[in-house]
């Protein structure tokens, strides 16, 4: 079994061997820059942890591992120029730091390295992994385009945006737990249920993710404070707001969503107001409890010794009280 800071370490040496700066600059430099921002690297330390608790051998689940992270890294430049975000890691995002054609063509390019890594894995496992890999990675954009499509809808429902960041965030969390299970050599109702485990997991990370948008640090959190409001993005904060104000409230809420012209940081400080006043913060954090406590179920159902699944355990806790 490996905790999550062996896992990270293995990660961040193993990403340092790959040359991400070739030629031309432009193309490869910001694939450098992307990924020596580093992040949690949550998505590989979750791959080889699972890997960790069926093997004592983690080397079979290090590239799917990478794969999943340069994945991950190339959704970021796409989404933050979708989501016109600047700030990513406490840093400019690549679109800002570059242009918006770098941010596009760079990103394929980590899309396209991320197929190569996952090619390198082991031969036996290459068919099943690529399979669960192309199906991710259709859902993750499926999820970005729901994402998307609700910016401009105020009739979202709770249900529907629960399978939207089921797409976009919460697969790609199942499918690095299942690639890991899977190059341990679990067999399939095992690997299954790290998937259900990670889909959970990654479910109330993204409902988490929603609320540090609003009441993060910004320090800490490394992304601009406001940005789904701004955005107009149906998360659960907003989606709540719109089903539980009433009066003046909802007629203030509604004013700002519909606005076309408006001053940014007045926006953001009057609907997160309204936010607090309605308790969402307080909903929220039930939500996230909830799909938190379902995936530890899942996790208690792997038929493996509780001491080699105890990390994984401590590892789901850590990111459901996370502030980065
Ligand atoms: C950001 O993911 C995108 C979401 C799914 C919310 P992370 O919060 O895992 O980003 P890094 O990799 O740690 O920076
Ligand atoms: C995360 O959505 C999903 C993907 C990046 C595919 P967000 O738009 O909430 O992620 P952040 O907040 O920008 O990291
Ligand atoms: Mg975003
Ligand atoms: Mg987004
Ligand atoms: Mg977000």
């Amino acid at each position: 079994m490996m905790d999550f800071k062996t896992a990270r370490k293995i990660i961040e040496q193993e990403l340092e061997k790959y040359p991400f700066d070739s030629s031309p600059t432009e193309l490869y430099e910001p694939v450098g820059y992307i990924i020596s921002l580093g992040g949690k690297r949550m998505r590989p330390a979750l791959t080889l942890m699972a890997c960790s608790i069926f093997s004592d051998a983690v080397h079979p689940s290090l590239k799917p591992a990478l794969a999943f992270e340069v994945f991950h890294n190339f959704t970021l430049l796409h989404d933050d120029l979708m989501d016109n975000s600047g700030i990513r890691r406490g840093n400019e995002t690549v679109h800002v730091k570059w242009n918006p054609n770098t941010a596009i063509l760079s990103g394929d390019v980590m899309s396209i390295l991320a197929y190569k890594i996952l090619s390198e894995s082991p031969r036996d496992l290459l068919p099943d992994l690529l399979q669960l890999f192309n199906t991710t990675a259709l859902q993750v954009c499926e999820g970005q385009q729901w994402d998307m499509n609700f910016e401009s809808r105020l009739d979202v429902n709770v249900d529907e945006y629960l399978r939207m960041i089921e797409l976009k965030t919460a697969v790609l969390v199942a499918a690095s737990l299942k690639s890991g299970a899977m190059a341990g050599g679990a067999d399939e109702p095992e690997a299954d249920l790290l998937y259900e485990f990670g889909r959970h997991l990654g479910i109330a990370f993204q409902i988490r993710d929603d609320y540090l948008d609003v009441f993060g640090d910004p320090e800490v959190f490394g992304k601009k404070i406001g940005n789904d409001i701004l955005t107009d993005k149906k998360t659960f904060l907003l989606i709540k707001a719109l089903e539980l104000s009433e009066g003046k409230i909802r007629k203030e809420l509604l004013g700002w969503l519909e606005k076309k012209e408006h001053d940014p940081s007045k926006k953001i400080t009057a609907v997160s107001e309204i936010f607090s006043s309605l308790e969402l913060n307080k909903i929220s954090s039930e939500l996230a409890s909830s799909h938190y406590g379902q995936a530890l179920q899942y996790l208690d159902r792997v038929d493996a010794l509780a001491e080699r699944k105890a990390p994984m355990a401590e590892m789901a806790k850590t990111l459901m009280e996370r502030e980065q």
